[in-house]
């Protein structure tokens, strides 16, 4: 029996004997995890297996509380129709609390030794850190002590030149009295979605959506109302269209180009659209791009920003996937809310790391970027060749792939039996992380689904871990 089994089953106990009544507290994640010396995600898993049973259910924010009826018979642990719960065209407004399961997932993926297939990074081995830091060793050298005045946000104008020379060069005119530079582009979209948003009010996000954005909104005390993404047109716009209709929708998230976790692209017309149908409704856009840069085809694709004549589409990048992780520097071009982003920037970090602002921009003004992007996007799609293989050879023939066009993330739709946390812990066990797909929804939908990187050069020891991976979910169907 296992770890997380034992521990639900002592559970189980003190609710069946009434030592824990119908409507308690359990005891949280993390004092479970001290006072019984295991880890958190595996008094998660215990708890993810009570409330599969009927056991207890999770209140958002509030934690685990022992049901008000409880079932003691059928603590089985197969899958009911209960637990498979179907994904509606257009989902009711939920509340979001995925915190704890997405926290255990990232502690899991710390350790050095673990296979990273449920990282959200890129292998650092790909990027040209020691050109960075010799652009951030002349950067400082020369840098003027007046710049700690004259970089306070929006941020260093020759990064922010280069940036907006990007946009240039990809067909769009970005003034930039736009452009704010953050740590990462994860403070941006937090800035953002805070810039248009005051707690309690909705906003549409994807299904699925990186966990990230489940985070900012339960931060925010915002809630979440899912418009289902199609594995090559990406976000749903006439779900998206009955949502805008019926709810008082405040902001919309979405990622138009290699979506995380499916992979999606928004094609170029729908991009057109979706400005469009945003602008008829009057609710900004906050576009996660992330991985603009890391396109496999001759071009990048448009992002929804290029077709936002109203200033609505706040557009979020970063230099952490594409050549700079761990520098923290990101930015948004964040149109008409762009005077109120920066306040809120102000606010709360006062501006960007001033060191790692100018490193980056000497660096696109003389590292030779473009060469190092074009042989990133190589290797990227050499390396997503060879995990689709390892799919095709290892895992069940019923697996369902995406296969996109940029980024670094396969979406896997496993059979539909399989319960992606489980294959989670078996793998882990085995020193292999994936994502399981419950922690892209506030619904904890996609059971089946798991997202695996493939961020890192290809050999054996990938090779084997697919090989374990297809083996863990073979029993799993045989079980
Ligand atoms: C889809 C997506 N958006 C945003 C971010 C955050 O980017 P940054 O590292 O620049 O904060 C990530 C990082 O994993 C990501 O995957």
């Amino acid at each position: 029996m296992k770890r997380y089994e034992k521990f639900a089953d002592d559970i189980a106990e003190l609710i069946r004997t009434g030592v824990l009544a119908a409507g308690q507290r359990v005891p949280s994640v993390r004092y479970a995890s001290q006072t019984h010396g295991i880890s958190p995600s595996t008094v998660f898993q215990a708890y993810y297996l009570l409330e599969r049973r009927g056991l207890i259910r999770a209140r958002p924010r509030s934690g685990y509380f022992v049901n008000d009826s409880v079932r003691l018979q059928g603590l089985s642990d197969d899958v009911t129709e209960q637990d498979v719960r179907p994904a509606p065209a257009l989902s009711e407004s939920t509340e979001v609390d995925v915190s704890e399961l997405v926290f255990s997932v990232l502690e899991s993926i710390k350790d050095p030794n673990t296979v990273p297939f449920g990282s959200a990074f890129p292998s650092a081995g790909l990027f040209p850190l020691q050109r960075l830091a010799r652009s951030l060793a002349s950067a400082t050298r020369d840098m003027d002590p007046r710049m700690v005045v004259s970089d306070l946000s929006p941020g260093n104008p020759a990064l922010r030149r280069q940036i907006a020379l990007r946009y240039m060069v990809a067909g769009q005119m970005l003034p930039m009295d736009e452009l704010l530079i953050t740590n990462g582009a994860l403070e941006a979209l937090n800035l953002c979605l805070q810039a248009v948003t005051e707690p309690g009010d909705l906003v549409a996000i994807e299904a699925p959506a990186f966990y990230a954005c489940l985070q900012v909104l339960e931060r925010l005390k915002l809630k979440a109302v899912e418009i289902p993404v199609h594995p090559q047109q990406g976000i749903d716009l006439a779900v998206l269209e009955q949502a805008l209709e019926r709810y008082p929708i405040k902001a919309c998230w979405s990622m138009t180009s290699f979506q995380n976790p499916t992979g999606a692209t928004v094609p170029e017309a729908r991009k057109r659209a979706l400005v469009e149908l945003l602008r008829e409704h009057e609710v900004p856009l906050i576009e996660d791009d992330v991985y603009a840069e890391l396109y496999y085809g001759q071009h990048a694709p448009k992002p929804a920003k290029a077709f936002d004549t109203e200033g609505l589409v706040l557009h979020c990048g970063s230099f952490a996937k594409s050549l700079a992780p761990g520098y923290r520097v990101g930015w948004v071009a964040a149109g008409r809310y762009a005077q109120k982003v920066e306040r809120l920037k102000i606010m709360t970090s006062l501006c960007a790391s001033m060191p790692a602002q100018a490193a980056i921009a000497d660096y696109l003004q003389h590292g030779g970027y473009d060469r190092h992007l074009r042989k990133l996007r190589h290797s990227l799609e050499d390396q997503q060749r060879a995990m689709l293989g390892a799919i095709a050879r290892y895992f069940p023939a019923q697996t369902r792939v995406s296969q996109p066009t940029g980024g670094y993330f396969l979406w896997v739709e496993l059979p539909a039996q399989i319960d992606s946390l489980k294959v989670f812990q078996a793998a882990l066990a085995q020193g292999i992380s994936i994502a399981p797909g419950p922690m892209f929804s506030p619904t904890r939908r996609f059971q089946p689904f798991i997202r695996l990187n493939y961020g890192s050069p290809w050999g054996e020891t990938p090779e084997r871990a697919m090989e374990t991976l297809g083996k863990i979910i073979r029993s799993m169907m045989a079980g």
